[in-house]
């Protein structure tokens, strides 16, 4: 990784953090510890790598980083912690350790664990939606409410978790880990850099620019976790070998941005590094 593109990260990382401390309610009520978990979640970890695809696809149409790009940056982490949460759950991963600290459902019970990840997905919403409600620009928050309800759903990383469960521990071929990591992983990849876009102000082409970077970069993503967990060693070479071919289309497709695509084609280039 660049200079340029550690102190990137370092920055969204420092911003995001503070923000969702201030946006996090820390009440003295707080009967299940609901809040607590959710701050427990959402705090003290995490690269966010999605909030800067967001903030980096805003600077490539021209967009600045203001309010609104930190709200919908909150929210799509919010959604990305929510997933975690639920990932890790006995029904799912069964999993007790995230970023070097007890799962959720380890530290606060797994009742309180579900709940906490409905609580995270639903406050992204409001938090979306209250950020279009201080805009002059409502519409475009409410192509955004969609962008991320469709990219978190069914359609999208939710039904990635469907089909992740269906394979089970079946071994997959390269193009079959592809199709999974498409929904699970790359759907909020995608909405990271739509909402970056969108919110920037970007047109239909640049638009399109940015979806199709964010699927390659995300499937990437995948690989890239999945090579360094070794979780399907059959297919290693494959996966090591798609996982330059798509950070290189990733690459390409924000050509059209000049220097301001600058940060996004830099992480790219990082991604790909194993
Ligand atoms: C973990 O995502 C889940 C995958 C999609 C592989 P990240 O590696 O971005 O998780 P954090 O937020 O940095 O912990
Ligand atoms: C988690 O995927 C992805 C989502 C929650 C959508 P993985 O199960 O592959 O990632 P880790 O290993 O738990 O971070
Ligand atoms: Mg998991």
């Amino acid at each position: 990784m660049g200079p340029e593109l550690d102190r990137y990260l370092a920055d969204v990382c420092a911003e995001v953090e503070a923000e969702l401390d201030r946006r996090l309610p820390q009440p003295a009520d707080d009967p299940l510890r609901l809040w607590e978990a959710c701050r427990y979640a959402m705090l003290g970890g995490g690269k966010r790598l999605r909030p800067a695809v967001l903030f980096a696809a805003g600077e490539a149409v021209g967009g600045a980083r203001d309010d609104a790009t930190l709200a919908a940056a909150c929210a799509l982490e919010a959604v990305h912690g929510y997933s975690l949460v639920h990932d890790d759950l006995p029904c799912m991963d069964d999993d007790d350790v995230r970023r070097g600290q007890p799962t959720v459902h380890c530290a606060f019970g797994e009742s309180c664990a579900l709940l906490c990840g409905d609580a995270l997905l639903t406050i992204a919403f409001e938090w979306l939606a209250e950020a279009g409600l201080a805009s002059e620009r409502p519409a475009v928050f409410v192509r955004a409410v969609r962008v991320l309800a469709e990219c978190s759903g069914a359609h999208g990383m939710v039904g990635g978790q469907a089909l992740d469960l269906a394979v089970a521990d079946h071994a997959l071929t390269v193009p079959e880990t592809e199709a999974l990591a498409h929904q699970k992983t790359a759907a909020l990849f995608r909405a990271a850099a739509l909402l970056g876009g969108l919110l920037g102000g970007g047109d239909e082409a640049a638009l399109d620019a940015l979806e199709r970077y964010g699927e390659a970069l995300g499937v990437a993503f995948q690989h890239r976790d999945d090579l360094i967990d070794q979780s399907h060693p059959d297919v290693e070479l494959g996966q090591r070998a798609r996982l330059t071919e798509l950070c290189a289309t990733a690459r390409n497709k924000v050509e059209r941005f000049g220097p301001r695509g600058a940060m996004l084609r830099a992480l790219a280039e990082a991604i790909a590094t194993v």
